[in-house]
């Protein structure tokens, strides 16, 4: 990971915005990007023009970085994220976090589409990720010590901040919307998993798989951001159902349950989770 580069991304988004402080950060994973629409955003920077972001190169990924006001206690919106499986190493991975916290956000909100493994999810259904498997089989923290990702060996026991999860809890309440938690597995990808994975993973515990939202969980909670994440259950995981998976079935999916992802994230900010409970 570029340090150099991150806080020339940093230093990218200060210029366009300057004077600007956040205090919360939203990623939009696969099939998520249209709640940005909720938002009334008072800027708008294409991911190309913050270095080691890049362009976002996966189809339903917009890539571009939406501030919503205030501009002393903004909400960045990350439309668009970018992953592992595409190669260019931990760099832009990390960018989204890194800008969040240099901005001075206090939590971050991941979202992605992902498998459901845990037989009572079905596609469509919302779950609050408690906890993380890495089965990624790399790490983002691995390389000389950076003391901006915390100590050395960063304590895992609470990624997922528990009075966060309560207010996502109590946001669907308020929203109407059932709401499911459960253990995220992050496999690399980009190949969806064979029925034999799947079947392992949910023997070590996992309820949903997907290919991102676990390197940004760990790298926000190194940096001393608050972390929630929510997945949108897009599919049943490989070998619970008969049909070959696709991207554009993973999208359509969350598409679908667009409305009430929209009101759980909007209700979600509304109730100025960076201000601790
Ligand atoms: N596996 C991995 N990633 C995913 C899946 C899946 O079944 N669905 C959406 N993202």
């Amino acid at each position: 990971m570029d340090l150099d580069l991150l806080e020339t991304a940093f230093a990218a988004v200060r210029a366009h915005q300057p004077g600007v402080r956040a205090a919360g950060a939203l990623i939009l994973g696969s099939g998520w990007g249209d709640v940005a629409e909720a938002f009334a955003a008072f800027a708008e920077i294409p991911y190309a023009e913050i270095p080691g972001l890049g362009a976002a190169g996966v189809a339903g990924h917009a890539g571009r970085l939406l501030l919503v006001g205030p501009a002393e206690r903004t909400l960045l919106i990350f439309q668009g994220r970018r992953h592992w499986y595409e190669g260019e190493g931990w760099t832009p991975i990390a960018a989204p976090i890194y800008i969040a916290r240099r901005l001075g956000a206090a939590v971050v909100l991941l979202t992605n589409a992902a498998g459901g493994i845990r037989e009572d999810l079905r596609a469509g259904d919302l779950m609050i990720v408690c906890d993380h498997i890495n089965a990624m089989g790399v790490h983002p923290l691995i390389g000389p010590h950076r003391p901006f990702w915390g100590p050395r060996f960063p304590d895992q026991t609470a990624v997922y901040d528990p009075a966060l999860r309560a207010r996502l809890r109590a946001a669907a309440e308020a929203a109407g919307i059932s709401i499911r938690e459960g253990v995220y597995l992050a496999a690399s990808g980009p190949t969806y998993e064979t029925p034999a994975e799947v079947e392992a993973f949910r023997r070590v515990g996992a309820d949903a798989v997907g290919m991102s939202t676990v390197p940004e969980a760990i790298l926000a909670h190194a940096a001393g951001l608050r972390v929630a994440a929510v997945s949108c259950i897009s599919n049943l995981a490989a070998g619970r159902a008969s049909a070959p998976l696709s991207h554009e079935e993973v999208a359509e999916a969350a598409r679908a349950a667009m409305p009430r992802l929209r009101a759980l994230v909007v209700r979600w900010w509304a109730d100025r989770p960076e201000v601790s409970p």
